[in-house]
């Protein structure tokens, strides 16, 4: 019998290739690549399982001509790239990987709250301008962190372990999501549900963990950075386009928030260019799970999916981290 042929959509390590060579013959990419949906296109057309990543948009043009299509295992929790609904119909699995990243990413999010908050950022940018001649008093004053109230704007996994670390700092932790946590998760965690205007006006200090939907585009836009406070540090770690940029930068140029924290962003890698200008902001490029150890155990529980999903290992069949599970209760 012919093996399955998988796909390695961007350069990945050894490991991870042998992995999955031991069980399919593995096309491999060399360097970084944005694909457009045409060449996806072309190179699904003999491909049963795909190794992607959060960059690959994979659409419904995509997969059109894919006949031997099965599996998509998407290296990252988040899989706004994939058309699931597309992909559902088509009967091919999607994958995603939860859990291995839920610590590092919220270690992030108060990296970026932290340096936001306290202007670190900014503070080496002056520095190293050459521009410190004497210390003085109200030299870049910033906003305390420790026993404020933080907000928190989705309260997965991610949001919970940002719940988590907020007790060092013997903050308040007010938080929105979807659906209510049972009380004991509530107690544990010392958070407090409250409607979304009612966080917004309250908190000191707003993560957004929200996943990417239709439903949560530009759930910060104009109207909800009016309702903020004047010191507030907004962090979004989630996805761009949860933001609405533009009116973001507007807000931190008129100083209406007293700063933000971005991993995310609108169009990413191409930055709104209102963002570059604000000094009161910490820019990073979506690195918000990268670290050694996280990209390692995100990329080989990947290819654990996609050998599951494809009908190999010791998972055969059913794959740990099915997003549209509904294709297995169908077979
Ligand atoms: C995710 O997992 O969705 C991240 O954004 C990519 O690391």
């Amino acid at each position: 019998m012919d093996r399955a042929r998988v796909w390695i959509t961007q350069p990945a390590s050894a490991e991870v290739v042998a992995r999955l060579a031991a069980h399919f013959d593995v096309v491999e990419t060399d360097a970084v690549q944005q694909y457009t949906s045409a060449q996806f296109a072309a190179g699904l057309r003999d491909i049963d399982g795909v190794l992607a990543s959060v960059i690959d948009r994979i659409d419904a043009a995509a997969i059109i001509q894919a006949p031997r299509l099965k599996a998509i295992a998407n290296i990252g929790v988040g899989y706004n790239n994939l058309d699931v609904a597309a992909l559902s119909a088509a009967g091919v699995i999607v994958t995603n990987t939860p859990e291995v990243l839920t610590e590092t990413t919220a270690d992030m999010a108060w990296a970026l709250l932290l340096a936001a908050a306290r202007r670190v950022s900014e503070g080496e940018r002056w520095l190293r301008d050459g521009r410190w001649q004497s210390w003085s008093f109200d030299l870049l004053l910033g906003q305390d962190i420790h026993g404020s109230t933080l907000g928190i704007l989705g309260m997965g996994r991610i949001g919970q372990a940002v719940a988590r670390r907020a007790r060092g700092f013997d903050m308040q932790v007010l938080y929105h999501n979807r659906s209510r946590l049972p009380e004991s998760v509530e107690h544990n965690l010392g958070a407090t549900y409250v409607d979304k205007d009612a966080l917004l006006r309250a908190s000191d200090h707003l993560v957004l963990v929200l996943p990417y939907s239709a439903a949560t585009r530009h759930a910060i836009g104009a109207p909800e950075l009016a309702l903020m406070k004047r010191g507030a540090i907004l962090v979004n770690i989630a996805r761009g386009g949860i933001v609405d940029d533009a009116a973001l930068a507007a807000a931190l140029q008129q100083r209406q928030i007293a700063a933000a924290g971005l991993d995310v962003f609108e169009n990413e890698p191409a930055l709104n260019p209102r963002l570059l200008e604000c000094r009161n902001i910490v820019l990073t490029p979506h690195i918000g799970s990268a670290t050694a150890a996280t990209r390692r155990a995100m990329a080989m529980l990947a290819a654990d999916n996609l050998i599951a999903a494809l009908g190999a290992g010791p998972h055969a069949g059913s794959p740990p981290n099915i997003v549209n599970a509904q294709l297995l209760r169908k077979a």
